[in-house]
């Protein structure tokens, strides 16, 4: 078996995953390599899950009864644990959102209906690039048509890192926001952030990072980031679906108005006006995802109690792995980074002319679960001129044997596609 420095016992992480011992047809054991998509939930998160059910729940924030203080405990308690997760300076500034596209068109609804200083018009540019996930591109195109603001983009070089070459020129005066990804979904790119949002700073720009594929996989500290928003998701931290989390700074939240309203995020409420309960709750509108937050909780509490770094140390060799090996196989094009360098554990790559739909079924017909499309980052395939790509992407659990699985695998789509 080979093994590489660095890795983690994943033979004793993978016991917490029931799901990874799934044997799907034919027999063959379930090779998970789409975590970029969804990560696995942990028997620890899924135990909390049905004790707050079985337990605890109950509306928050609202009643009087045992269970409703219960439910309310553990809810905030959930934003404690995200709070200290991210170093974030208060626990006022996390919010609870359904997953990282509502964060961040939040934080464009936000600035859609401020005042100055915030406010974006006709005058005024949003930034962004375009490596990003769709759901830090439409927001921003959306609010772009509303207010008339110039959306502009840092493009990509050919190894598929931002070309920051034009930098003072796309982020100038004007600039109202730049809202850029840590870690690209479909090609793995680690972005230089403190360069951007030292730029940013320069002119007085804000600045929000999509975090969705680095809170996973990295240490993730906002105030070592600099940023003014940070949005990320549950579901691909060993979390469940359904809840989000956009950190603001307290400054911000407490300027900026409201996007959704309704119950919960209200201080006073008459037929003619109401104002507002102070951040978070103020952008928290209605019952939120309470079960789901208290399993994000759970989830940061697993992933902590392994230890953020030695879950990127791990993710680091099992990458430099299959960076290695992908490269060995005959026509295999990686669309990205082709080191280990600066760049996360998804990774996109295209197999001679074969479509990436046909190399993925034949990889899921031996048991293999890799993502191909576009991966919602279209101007990615469009930039590289390519229709999709095939994606395998990594996590805590993932080994050198499923990489070898992997190549054995493409061997086979090469093999049936002649
Ligand atoms: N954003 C997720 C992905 O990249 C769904 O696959």
């Amino acid at each position: 078996m080979t093994q590489l420095p660095g890795l983690l016992d994943t033979e004793a992480i993978r016991k917490d995953f029931p799901i990874l011992d799934r044997v799907l047809h034919d027999g063959k054991k379930l090779v998970y390599l789409d975590n970029a998509a969804t990560s696995q939930t942990p028997r620890q998160v899924l135990d909390v899950l049905t004790e707050y059910y079985e337990q605890h729940n109950a509306n928050v924030h609202r009643g009087v009864h045992v269970l409703a203080e219960e439910a309310t405990a553990l809810y905030e308690g959930a934003r404690d644990k995200v709070a200290e997760f991210i170093n974030a300076p208060s626990r006022n500034e996390v919010i609870f959102t359904k997953n990282a596209s509502e964060s961040l068109n939040l934080v464009a609804n936000m600035l859609g209906w401020a005042d100055e200083p915030y406010r974006v018009d006709s005058d005024t540019e949003i930034v962004i690039t375009e490596m990003e996930h769709h759901s830090n591109i439409v927001p921003w195109q959306l609010l772009a048509q509303r207010t008339g603001a110039k959306l502009k983009w840092f493009g990509l070089t050919d190894d598929g890192r931002l070309d920051l070459s034009n930098i003072d020129e796309i982020i100038n005066e004007k600039t109202k926001i730049v809202s850029f990804t840590l870690v690209s979904n479909i090609m793995g790119t680690v972005n230089p952030v403190e360069a951007i949002v030292r730029r940013a700073q320069e002119v007085g720009a804000l600045v929000c990072i999509d975090a969705s594929q680095a809170a996973p996989h990295m240490p993730l500290d906002v105030q070592a980031l600099q940023a003014d928003f940070v949005a990320f998701t549950g579901h691909k931290m060993c979390g469940p679906t359904g809840i989000g989390v956009l950190w603001g700074r307290q400054e911000l939240l407490e300027d900026l108005p409201p996007f959704l309203g309704g119950g919960e995020m209200i201080e006073t409420v008459s037929m003619h006006s109401s104002t507002y309960a102070p951040a978070p709750h103020k952008f928290e509108a209605g019952t939120p995802p309470i079960s789901q937050a208290i399993g994000l909780g759970a989830a940061v509490d697993y992933l902590t109690s392994i230890g953020m770094d030695k879950i990127a140390q791990h993710e680091h060799a099992i990458t430099e792995y299959a960076v290695k090996r992908l490269q060995e196989v005959p026509d295999l094009r990686i669309i990205g980074p082709t080191t280990a360098e600066d760049r996360g554990a998804a990774i996109s790559f295209t197999l001679g002319d074969i479509h990436p739909h046909d190399v993925g079924q034949v990889l899921d017909e031996q048991g293999i679960a890799v993502r191909v499309g576009h991966h919602c980052a279209r101007p990615v395939c469009l930039r590289y001129g390519i229709p999709a790509t095939t994606r395998a992407s990594f996590y805590l659990y993932s080994t050198p044997a499923e990489v070898d699985a992997l190549v054995e695998g493409l061997e086979h789509v090469r093999n049936f596609f002649g």
